[in-house]
């Protein structure tokens, strides 16, 4: 199977550390599928990715409307629920009520159609891709309407804005050059890991389930992928000051709070392998290696890592039973980067300012995989054993009965702790789900013969 003409950041991430996403609509069809086949040559394919690092790189992706609008007849999209309804119109079933709620988002992020997504590794090469792109688009030729950009940047050693240290823990995918490294990947039936089938991530390949997902016909359906965009901001402020209470309560440092929440200590050590106190850091190659190397079964009932933390809900691995086989469906891709300045060390209350995280992942199946991790996981405690508890980091606002009532959690140990009613740290500013087709697709979309 040849995976070059996949668009790039898919099967291996760029690590690049700036980007710029860039949304537009679509004014003028005819003119859009004259800059598209003017633009395939700057597309970043999975095949541009080899020796040479390219110093930019340029990837493209559509919404259902923006298919359309560009005359892809919409019986070539049937089967497609999520993607055909759009990401504001599952706020309910994902959680984006109240503060998250679409009527709450900005214009801009709101019915798109394509979204450019520009990356480089230093800032002086994204700004040159950045005024070369715009410069064109800006031009009324090219058809397209540019409604926001939004710039995004590694923050420093690799931390999201709470202070962890983030992006780490993959799949590994059957066929690519990488892994599966322990711990990324399925693990096998008596020991080890595999790397996860090549279908649960790009679409006309088979998948864990041995089929393959729902897909557009015809070359959109061709090396092509599900594409999931949130706008996630981040409350620091109210994310320290709600640790440090926490941790004054039950006199703790804030840090081992933060820690439990998450599931990982901030330098990214496992909660099972280093229970008491940071492990090696996950920028040293070494620990690198090892970094995804446990299962939750060594931790059965939560007491080095909780239950309820982020990165057990968000991948339990072997903790639902069945030797992981639960889970290696409901796997993530996750591409994303922080947007905004990080708040200044130690200040716990609001700058003002506003920071978070463009989640961005990858799947074949919006609704088996990032619907499912952010409703059954994420926003629901059930099949944990945790009743209705919702993730303490990322859940939606609203639980699985509908309920928008804010919940503890519970550390568990062999005296557990109950932590105050969690505030809600990460609101939706917006977002959508995207189609990000391979070489065939984008030509064909560029000829008009989808
Ligand atoms: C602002 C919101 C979020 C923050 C700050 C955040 C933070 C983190 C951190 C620090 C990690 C550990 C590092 C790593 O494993 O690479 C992590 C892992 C992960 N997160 Fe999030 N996350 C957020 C939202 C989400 C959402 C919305 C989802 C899915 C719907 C998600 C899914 C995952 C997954 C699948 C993992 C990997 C777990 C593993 O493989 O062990 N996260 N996240």
């Amino acid at each position: 199977v040849s995976l070059d003409d996949i668009q790039g950041n898919v099967i291996c991430g760029y690590a690049n550390d700036h980007a710029h996403y860039v949304f537009a609509r679509v004014i003028d069809p005819a003119a859009v599928r004259g800059w598209l086949g003017e633009a395939l040559g700057r597309i970043t394919f999975n095949s541009s990715w080899g020796a040479h690092r390219p110093e930019h790189t340029l990837n493209v992706a559509f919404t259902h409307a923006g298919l359309l609008a560009l005359g892809v007849p919409d019986e070539r999209l049937h089967g497609l629920g999520a993607f055909r309804a759009g990401m504001a119109a599952r706020a309910e079933l994902i959680g984006d009520a109240a503060e998250s709620a679409p009527d709450t988002w900005p214009q801009e992020l709101r019915g798109n159609h394509l979204l450019l997504t520009l990356t480089a590794w230093t800032p002086h090469a994204l700004d040159g891709a950045r005024a070369e792109l715009t410069e064109r688009l800006s031009d009324p030729a090219s058809g397209l309407s540019i409604s926001h950009m939004q710039p995004a940047k590694t923050l420093p050693q690799g931390r999201e804005h709470f202070g962890f240290s983030d992006g780490f823990s993959q799949p590994s995918i059957a066929g690519a050059s990488t892994g599966p490294r322990a711990g990324e990947g399925t693990l096998r039936l008596l020991w080890g890991w595999r790397a996860i089938a090549l279908g649960e991530f790009i679409l006309g390949h088979r998948d864990e389930g041995g089929l393959a997902a729902p897909a557009p016909e015809g070359p959109l359906g061709r090396d092509s992928t599900f594409m999931v965009v949130r706008k996630l901001e981040q409350d620091v402020a109210r994310f320290r000051a709600y640790t440090a209470e926490q941790a004054r309560i039950h006199d703790r440092d804030p840090a081992w709070i933060a820690a439990k929440m998450v599931g990982r200590w901030q330098n990214g050590s496992s909660l099972v392998d280093y229970p008491d106190g940071p492990g090696p850091d996950a920028s040293d190659p070494e620990a690198r290696e090892r970094i995804n190397r446990f299962k939750y079964g060594d931790d059965p009932h939560g007491h080095a890592c909780p239950l309820g933390a982020h990165v057990r809900r968000a991948q339990p691995r072997d903790a639902l039973g069945w030797q992981g086989r639960l889970t290696q469906r409901h796997r993530l891709l996750r591409r994303g980067m922080s947007y905004g300045a990080p708040l200044e060390p130690k200040r716990t209350d609001p700058d003002g300012d506003e920071r978070g995280l463009m989640f961005v992942c990858f799947g074949a199946s919006l609704e088996r995989q990032f619907e499912f991790v952010q409703r059954q996981w994420l926003g629901d405690g059930n099949v944990f054993g945790l009743g209705a508890d919702r993730d303490p980091l990322a859940a939606g606002a609203i639980d699985q009965v509908g309920s928008s009532e804010p919940r503890g959690m519970v550390i568990q140990g062999r005296r557990p702790l109950f932590l105050a009613p969690l505030p809600r740290f990460v609101t939706t500013r917006g977002g959508d789900y995207f189609l990000l087709p391979g070489r065939e697709g984008l030509e064909a979309l560029a000829a008009g013969r989808t």
